[in-house]
């Protein structure tokens, strides 16, 4: 008998974890809740029935349809205790409890969390009132110019100030203004970090921990780095400037540390942990950590992924990762490039036409993620910002790769797509 398993969520992460969960030779079919048009061939099978909000009926829909894995992509249904809910029915989650989604849902804690463990991270201070927030910003014997909302801001609730004056009409915009609702109650207040950024996202089993390769996303919408943030224009993995010493480091004094302090702390970390970090002159430190894959990310590491992933995952939720470690292409890289819609992040046309996704699948080595996707009268049109990530991978170079998926990139067509045109430039030129 082949197994059934249920991916929670309906964006590009969602559809390279389906995808990568077919292959499995044990799984027989891969529902996505609710998925996206790319999320409906072969064995995935996308199911409106159920919906992220209302954990039990997943609970119960996972019974009646034998789920033997549950995978939650996004950030909020954990947060809000999906993991919780599943668990108490007997089925398998693949996912932190709400307990340690914490660690991304409150930045807050995850900074108290960060320095109770000794985690090095950027010297930082919390507040809830105005003026104690901007005498800290002229006090502080750091540069103290990043300004966090602590809850769950949709990954906009980040800013990078020039100056101390900046950095106060942020605080005043969140606690006074209340710019991000509820998730800005509390602004953590942190020393500017300076260094290059990429992210290690990792296996946890509650105990054991195996970091994935290197990804760096590009979160800036324009070339260079410059315009306003997105939800990641672009990623590659393996990333050559993140030496293996470098990797030893993050391994044993963070993400060991992470794993080990949740499950001190009474909440074991099972699933996968994303640790954002930046390499300072003082080595890496960390920026965040999120409680699920990261998206680009997951578009550029999973296709590297030589092992089963279902195997890894159901591992995990049983505490028995040691038996299960993944294994990688060795020598193999992933580039992705999105497509968004023009106007992202900000206001954007929906229901644009989109052309030549299987012309693009046709290269080989180049697969399309779909996020913001849906079909009208039988077309696929857009529906999101970010509408798609064409992926691909290459056994010969990183730079094969990234041409690879600017060769997929040329195939693909809506009006008005737009696309960073040097995703990966900064690794291949340096
Ligand atoms: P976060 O969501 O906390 O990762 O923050 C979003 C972005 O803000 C990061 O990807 C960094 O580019 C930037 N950032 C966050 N914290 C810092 C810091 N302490 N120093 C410099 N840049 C930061
Ligand atoms: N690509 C950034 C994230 O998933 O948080």
């Amino acid at each position: 008998m082949s197994d059934a398993v249920l991916v929670v969520g309906n964006g590009g992460r969602e559809h390279v974890l389906a995808s990568c969960l077919a292959l499995s030779p044990k799984i027989g079919k891969v529902y996505v809740a609710p998925g996206n048009p790319g999320t409906t061939k072969g064995k995935l099978v996308n199911t409106s029935s159920i919906t992220a909000s209302n954990p039990d009926g997943i609970a119960i829909w996972c019974q009646e349809n034998s789920v033997s894995l549950t995978v939650i992509g996004p950030e909020a249904p954990l947060a809000a205790g999906i993991a919780d809910t599943l668990g108490k029915a007997n089925v398998k989650c693949f996912g932190p409890s709400a307990a340690a989604a914490q660690i991304e849902a409150s930045k807050a804690w995850s900074k108290s969390f960060m320095t109770r463990h000794n985690i090095p991270t950027a010297r930082w201070e919390s507040f809830t009132d105005v003026e104690s927030a901007c005498r800290h910003i002229d006090t502080a014997d750091y540069e103290c110019l990043v300004v966090k909302a602590s809850g769950l801001a949709a990954g906009k609730g980040v800013i990078v100030a020039e100056d101390k004056e900046q950095a106060k009409d942020a605080v005043r915009s969140i606690l006074q203004e209340s710019k991000f609702g509820s998730a800005g109650e509390i602004v953590v207040l942190e020393e500017r970090l300076v260094g290059e950024e990429f992210s290690v996202l990792s296996f946890c089993d509650g105990r054991h921990a195996v970091c994935m390769p290197p990804a760096q996303d590009h979160k800036a919408l324009r070339e260079g780095n410059t315009g306003p943030n997105t939800g990641g224009m672009g990623a590659y993995a393996p990333c050559p400037q993140v030496t293996t010493s470098v990797m030893d480091v993050i391994k044993r004094d963070i993400v060991q540390k992470a794993v080990d302090g949740m499950r001190e702390e009474g909440c074991p970390y099972v699933g996968a942990l994303y640790t954002g970090l930046m390499l300072t002159k003082d080595g890496p430190k960390v920026l965040e950590f999120n409680c699920r894959f990261g998206d680009p990310e997951a578009q550029v590491i999973l296709p590297l992924l030589k092992s089963d992933l279902y195997d890894t995952l159901l591992a995990c939720v049983d505490g028995k990762l040691p038996e299960a470690e993944p294994e990688w292409h060795e020598g193999r890289h992933a580039a992705a490039v999105v497509l968004a819609s023009e106007g992202y992040p900000g206001s954007y046309p929906k229901g644009r036409c989109i052309t030549g996704i299987d012309e693009a699948e046709a290269i080989d080595g180049v697969r399309v993620y779909q996020a913001g996707t849906s079909v009208t009268d039988g077309k696929l049109v857009t529906s999101g910002g970010r509408v798609l990530a064409v992926s691909a991978s290459s056994a010969i170079s990183l730079d094969a790769a990234i041409k690879l998926a600017y060769d997929g990139v040329s195939h693909v067509t809506f009006d008005g797509a737009y696309h960073r045109k040097d995703i990966g430039r900064s690794a291949t030129q340096a």
